[in-house]
């Protein structure tokens, strides 16, 4: 590959820059980047503009963030507290670059909402929620200024059932599917399609329990959809179930809201044939009754791990180092899995937890049995995050987490968890400025340009560089390339998370000298086969990294169409 001189340009500036970052402390880091946006993390999603879109409820009385000057009020005759207007915001717009914040406005109420991005433009597409808002669509623009807000739809682009705790996946012919939501046995689809508004049943859900299911797209194009501690592998299409999972545990131990475990798609390999799930934590059914009497049982250490592709498969039960509920679990670019927020006992809900969990475990899936769990020691003292925060991974490979708010108001005094408005990162170890020798470096196409458009199955060609070098194995550098899809987090579970590793091929650059210029050591080209097929990633939105080992790049976005 022969390149430009403005790539050798862009290299050099780069290997400057690699060069001045700030010596940390090993074992990863906290940051507190926002002591206060004035309004609780509770839903979170990252847009291709790398803004963060937050927001809570809106019904419960003023947030701490008023509107500028100018901004006209919220008046909502719905409303619980504030019917004649309410001039404070309930959604905020944070932008990772700048670190600064903005007053967003939402009308109806958002409160255990589900919510995804839509493929064409990637807006953030938010649905449901509580009274005046359980059948709302509402959508959020990924805008290049700071003009755009959110837009209420009116019918018929709205729900066709009411959905407080629905979750939300996004499918390959680019519609996104809507599921269950309190006493909502049924499924639907967004956007809705001409013809009346249609709900289609899924008797599983009144089974088991319809709030904020674990749902992940399979690659054969079913959905998994896991309650309580049952799974299905769900034909949406004919709404047929296509295998009936065995029961995760001995029938007491329950996993989605409100014991609050969390599920992942673990990491997908190129041109997959098989997809595991790992469901981790939760509580025993009896804490829920226990916390109503004051009384904090220890959470489930335990985490189930089902090759969800086989035909009849069990599974493989794993203990976390510490017991968790209301934990997240975000898949970072390298693959590992981060599990991170929530407590040591109770349940999710209101005052129903006693013991923060300060410390993030990473999981380690490709690891021997028994070895995979590590209790990360980062520097710097997290808040805690118990009911009703949230977690993202960032295109920095940074872990953003916000929220927490286990009470009915915004309470400062006086409650052992104080309601927190504030934003903080977390920076796993790969972070570390003891690894800035190993860590790629996107050159082209640049991080810093909008999404890169690729077909499915076509080439993406990046060049990267590494100081140290790449391995070596059998003459070949290595490297691995992985696409994630930005996650939409509320009440412990990542709505449309998803992380793949891609067919890759790496070579050294040619790189020729232009006039005097100086040749950079150690750049390199990596040639990117995307998925094939639209089941394996639904269009849209991902971030793209390259792993050297466990150490990864900052991401470049891409969409991926047909
Ligand atoms: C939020 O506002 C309340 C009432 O004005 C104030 O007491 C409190 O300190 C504020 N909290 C934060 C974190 O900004
Ligand atoms: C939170 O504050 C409200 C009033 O703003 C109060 O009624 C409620 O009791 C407080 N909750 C707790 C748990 O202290």
């Amino acid at each position: 590959m022969r390149l430009a001189l403005h790539h050798l340009v862009l290299i050099a500036l780069l290997l400057l820059a690699s060069g001045g970052i700030a010596p940390a402390s090993a074992g990863g880091r906290w940051k507190l980047l926002q002591s206060s946006v004035g309004v609780s993390g509770m839903h979170m999603q990252l847009l291709h503009n790398d803004r963060v879109i937050l927001f809570d409820r809106t019904n419960f009385g003023p947030s701490n963030l008023t509107f500028p000057a100018g901004h006209p009020c919220r008046v909502n005759q719905q409303d619980l507290f504030q019917p004649k207007g309410d001039c404070t915001a309930h959604s905020v717009e944070y932008s990772v670059a700048s670190n600064t914040y903005r007053a967003l406005s939402v009308v109806t109420d958002t409160w255990c909402s589900g919510g995804h991005v839509r493929p064409d433009d990637g807006a953030l597409v938010q649905n449901g929620g509580w009274r005046d808002g359980v059948r709302k669509v509402r959508v959020m623009p990924a805008c290049g200024d700071t003009s755009c807000d959110w837009t209420e739809q009116a019918a018929p682009e709205v729900l066709a059932a009411d959905r407080w705790y629905p979750t939300n996946q996004n499918l390959p012919d680019g519609r996104a599917i809507v599921v269950g939501g309190l006493n909502q046995f049924t499924y639907e689809f967004l956007p809705k399609s001409a013809g009346p508004a249609a709900t289609f049943a899924l008797p599983f859900l009144s089974q088991t329990n319809s709030l904020y299911p674990f749902v992940h797209l399979n690659i054969d194009g079913n959905l998994f959809i896991f309650a309580n501690n049952r799974a299905i592998l769900f034909d949406y299409r004919t709404g047929t179930v296509v295998r009936t999972y065995a029961t995760l545990g001995n029938g007491g131990d329950l996993r989605n809201n409100p014991n609050a475990g969390s599920s992942v798609l673990l990491p997908l390999k190129p041109n997959p044939t098989e997809a595991e799930v790992l469901i981790c934590g939760g509580t025993p059914a009896s804490s829920n009754s226990a916390v109503a009497r004051g009384v904090f049982p220890p959470a489930l250490s335990t985490c189930g791990r089902l090759r969800i592709t086989d035909a009849n498969p069990s599974w493989v039960v794993e203990e976390m180092p510490s017991p968790r509920v209301m934990g997240d679990m975000i898949t970072l670019p390298n693959g590992e899995v981060a599990i991170i927020n929530g407590a040591t006992d109770g349940t999710a809900g209101w005052e129903s937890a006693n013991t923060a969990s300060l410390a993030p475990v990473v999981y380690r899936a490709d690891r021997p049995l028994g070895s995979r769990f590590e209790e990360q020691r980062p520097a710097g003292t997290p808040r805690p995050r118990m009911y009703h925060a949230s977690a993202l991974l960032l295109r920095d490979g940074r872990v953003l987490v916000g929220g927490s708010n286990p009470h009915h108001f915004y309470n400062f005094t006086n409650v052992k968890f104080p309601t927190e408005l504030s934003l903080e990162a977390f920076s796993p170890d790969y972070l570390d400025s003891s690894n800035a020798n190993l860590r790629p470096n996107i050159v082209d196409p640049s991080p810093r340009n909008g999404p890169v458009d690729v077909k499915y199955g076509g080439q993406l060609q990046l060049l990267f560089s590494v100081p140290a070098g790449l391995p070596v194995v059998d003459g070949v550098p290595v490297a691995s390339v992985a696409m994630v899809a930005p996650s939409f987090t509320t009440h412990s579970f990542a709505q449309n998370q998803r992380h793949m590793f891609l067919q890759v091929v790496v070579g050294k650059a040619d790189l020729r000298p232009i006039g005097g210029a100086q040749v950079p050591n150690n750049v390199y080209v990596a040639t990117v086969t995307m998925p094939a097929t639209s089941v394996l990633a639904p269009p849209g939105y991902y971030m793209m990294f390259v792993n050297n080992g466990r150490i990864p790049s900052g991401g470049i976005w891409i969409r991926i169409t047909q």
